[in-house]
């Protein structure tokens, strides 16, 4: 079963009190699946500290930027013209492998950021759109 279907049925389920409309699912999967994830393990590089066009994923306007070669880094419906996915990806075609350091994605992480992107990618503009850098509890 679809793993953002999946999350959505225990969402309505564990919210009976009132059924939640789409972009609520949507926002729902952003802030406890998603953004943990970039936060862990991207943001302490990608922070916008780097120069542009580099990936920066403090909010939504910088993350749907494209790169100096003019490729998307988060393309919606499109995970593989993604860079954030392709890049990640160890056996994608992409050379440079990330993240940077002695730990890598799961392949879960990997494809909950796949069925993200696939699912329109969806990033709230508010302050819950806005990502900083977080301690990895695997990677202290
Ligand atoms: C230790 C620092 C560091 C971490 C952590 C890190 N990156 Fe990077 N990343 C870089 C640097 C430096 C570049 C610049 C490489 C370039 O553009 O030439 C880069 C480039 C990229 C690119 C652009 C590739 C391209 O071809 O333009 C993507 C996409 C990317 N990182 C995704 C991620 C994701 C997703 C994570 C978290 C899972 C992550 N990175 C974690 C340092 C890091």
């Amino acid at each position: 079963m679809n793993r953002l279907l999946l999350f959505g049925v225990f969402f309505i389920a564990a919210s009976c009190s009132t059924i939640p409309n789409h972009s609520n699912v949507k926002e729902q999967y952003f802030l406890t699946e998603v953004k943990p994830v970039l936060q862990q393990n991207c943001l302490r590089c990608h922070n916008g500290t780097m120069p542009s066009p580099a990936l920066n994923l403090t909010s939504k306007d910088d993350a749907f930027k494209r790169n100096s070669r003019g490729q998307n880094y988060i393309l919606p419906g499109r995970p593989d013209q993604s860079l954030l996915v392709t890049a990640v990806q160890r056996s994608g075609a992409h050379l440079k492998l990330m993240p940077r350091t002695d730990i890598s994605l799961t392949d879960d992480q990997i494809g909950m950021l796949r069925e993200w992107i696939e699912d329109g990618a969806f990033w709230p503009t508010d302050k819950n759109g806005i990502l900083k850098p977080q301690s990895n509890p695997e990677n202290p």
